[in-house]
């Protein structure tokens, strides 16, 4: 019960694939209480509610790149417990120039603009609405999910490497003034490619999990590996851990050539 009395925001969890819900769920059994958000069009697809239901939490809606949205969602989450956050989880990334299969190097700039706003600058927007609300406890912790994209070329990824690489960067330098003023930390997690329905829009996503598998010395990491360790950053145990960008990936970073990958 390490999240035990602690109370938290998660985003993103659209359907039982998405990280959000494994994180959701897991965060509900170490003791959190939890409200749950997705974007209203995505709540009307998904089937957030059941998760709602076997977490005993309420959903509220909030467009993420909606400042209007998201000052709605910290003001009624508050409300429902009665106090500040001790935690939040941004799970949220979609590109539009990789869902209409544009090729990097005819990119679409307004839907880039998109892009970034979904992926990266909601990150700093959440951030923003909780300081101006003082929606955080104090020793409080906000992890956001990103991808070794960030850092390394993996082509069919598109403006998603570019959109990692901001929020990575916005975990830094949030994290310096949150840190700074209320002791909450902020970092990112990079997660292994895992098979949810964000993931499985990229193109030959398949033979790309299963190269980063074979390539990964333990593996690559489950979204219930994933949820683990996001539970474990929103605990106490974690407290002088921030605007860290965290590898969540059996390895993977760290190898160069893996024998099991050409078959030696
Ligand atoms: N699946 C992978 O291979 C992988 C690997 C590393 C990092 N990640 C990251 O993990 C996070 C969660 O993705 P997932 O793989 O669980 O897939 P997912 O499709 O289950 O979750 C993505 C979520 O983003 C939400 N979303 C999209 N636009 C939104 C908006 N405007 N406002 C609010 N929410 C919005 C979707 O509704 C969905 O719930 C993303 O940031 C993704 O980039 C995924």
């Amino acid at each position: 019960m390490i999240l035990k009395g602690k109370k938290g925001i998660i985003t993103g969890a659209l359907d039982d694939q998405s990280i959000a819900w494994k994180v959701a769920e897991r965060a509900v059994a170490e003791g959190a209480q939890i409200v749950l958000t997705n974007a209203p069009v995505a709540m009307r697809m998904g089937v957030i509610n059941q998760l709602a239901e076997k977490c005993n939490a309420p959903v509220i809606p909030a467009d993420a790149t909606s400042l209007e949205d998201l000052e709605n969602l910290v003001r009624q989450s508050m409300d429902h417990f009665g106090g500040q956050v001790d935690f939040v989880l941004h799970s949220i990334g979609m590109s539009v120039n990789v869902r209409k299969n544009k090729a990097y190097t005819d990119l679409n700039y307004e839907w880039m603009q998109k892009t970034f706003d979904v992926s990266a600058i909601s990150f700093h927007k959440m951030l923003q609405t909780l300081w101006k609300l003082d929606g955080m406890r104090e020793w409080g912790s906000v992890v956001g999910l990103s991808y070794i994209a960030a850092q390394r070329v993996f082509p069919d990824y598109s403006e998603m490497a570019e959109s990692k690489a901001l929020l990575e960067s916005f975990a830094r330098s949030f994290g310096y003034h949150y840190g700074t003023a209320k002791n909450v930390r902020v970092n990112t997690v990079s997660q292994s490619p895992t098979m949810t329905t964000a993931g499985q829009g990229v193109k030959g996503f398949h033979e790309f999990f299963n190269y980063a598998d074979k390539m990964s010395p333990l593996g690559n990491a489950t979204a219930e590996a994933c949820a683990d360790y996001c539970v474990m950053l929103f605990s106490d145990y974690t407290r002088y851990i921030t605007m860290q960008n965290l590898y969540h990936d059996g390895g993977f970073s760290t190898m160069g050539m893996n024998p099991a990958v050409i078959g030696l």
